[in-house]
């Protein structure tokens, strides 16, 4: 027998706000139709001013929760993948365990920037196999907005706020490709390239920074080492492409998203997509677009997932899991 994570729900929040692309033309020298076609957004959600990453975090475990048909008594752990923290600590996960009422159990964040939620997937699928925790709520949250320079056309109009969470239960399966849950990951990173995509900020630099981006260069790599990590993640359980129900992509650019599905030989039919309305969200972009996805219809029980991302790092990576 073999204990697979297997997803029992998930949910999405959205701050009330959203920002269309026509709101940058005010105050930058650019336009709707720049956005939309290199970039594939239009529209984002920003955060209120009152609203913070593990609000966010809290209401799309809540959402998930309900999905699940448990409360929060039954979670074992949280992990919380985000870049844009409340506090410099405690994590955000230790935030959300307190607003869920949770006093029992372990929370805690990890950040890989974009490629975040994969990271979290693969931390949480680990504790589940190793028999750590038998249901982990696993969330990608970010306020992307509070590190944007309004000034920078380059970057500001790219990235939205927003959260999305998943309820990973452990289950007996039989260990081969046909078990729901998580079927295989792979992880990477190379710090080379950091100079790429950063915050020129932090703590220990004794300022709070904003994202900069080289995004040809940024795109280069991701249309190159997408497809790759893909690839490999699905080559460890011996499956191919076509085996594949849906593309979920980290969404940061229509054409990425699209250069990578013609990589695998998929079609666009093949892919969520939900760039346009969200715009970039990092760690939250890749739980939204499940959640989305379920809620479309696209998404259904027994399908099989590639899931992949990358970002700040370099860090990326790919899970495949059937729902
Ligand atoms: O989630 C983490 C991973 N991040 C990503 O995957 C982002 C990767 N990169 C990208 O998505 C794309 O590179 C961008 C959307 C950021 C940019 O698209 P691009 O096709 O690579 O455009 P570019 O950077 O080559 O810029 C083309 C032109 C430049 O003008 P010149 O030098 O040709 O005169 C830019 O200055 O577009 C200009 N430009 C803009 N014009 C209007 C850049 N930003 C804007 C803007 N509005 N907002």
């Amino acid at each position: 027998m073999t204990t697979r994570a297997v997803v029992t729900g998930v949910g999405h929040y959205l701050p009330a706000r959203v920002v269309e692309n026509s709101e940058f033309e005010a105050s930058l020298d650019t336009s709707d139709a720049w956005i939309r076609t290199r970039s594939g957004i239009e529209r984002r959600h920003f955060a209120a001013s009152d609203e913070t990453t593990s609000d966010l975090a809290t209401r799309a475990a809540q959402a998930a929760l309900a999905d699940a048909g448990i409360t929060p008594g039954d979670i074992d752990a949280i992990v919380l993948a985000t870049s844009t923290a409340d506090l410099t600590f405690p994590s955000a996960a230790t935030m959300v365990q307190h607003a869920l009422g949770m006093t029992h159990g372990f929370a805690f964040d990890v950040q890989a920037v974009c490629a975040g939620f994969i990271y979290a997937l693969t931390n949480a699928n680990a504790l589940i196999v190793s028999g750590q925790a038998q249901r982990v709520l696993v969330i990608g949250a970010e306020t992307f907005s509070r590190i944007m320079d309004w000034q920078d056309r380059t970057t500001c109009v790219l990235f939205g706020d927003g959260a999305g969470a998943l309820v990973l239960e452990a289950r007996a399966g039989t260990g081969d490709t046909g078990d729901r849950g998580i079927l295989s990951a792979d992880l990477n990173s190379d710090g080379r390239y950091r100079d790429i995509l950063y915050v020129d900020g932090g703590v220990s630099t004794q300022t709070t920074g904003f994202l900069r981006m080289q995004g040809k260069e940024v795109f280069r790599h991701a249309v190159e080492k997408l497809a790759a990590t893909a690839e490999t993640a699905m080559a460890r359980i011996g499956m191919t492409p076509d085996q594949i129900d849906w593309i979920v992509p980290h969404q940061a650019n229509i054409r990425i998203i699209q250069g990578t599905a013609k990589k695998l030989g998929l079609p666009m039919s093949r892919v969520v997509v939900t760039v346009q309305d969200h715009g970039n969200t990092s760690a939250a972009s890749i739980p939204l677009a499940l959640s989305v996805g379920k809620a479309r219809g696209q998404i259904r029980e027994g399908d099989v997932i590639v899931t992949e991302a990358i970002g700040g790092g370099l860090a990326w990576g790919a899970v495949v899991l059937r729902w």
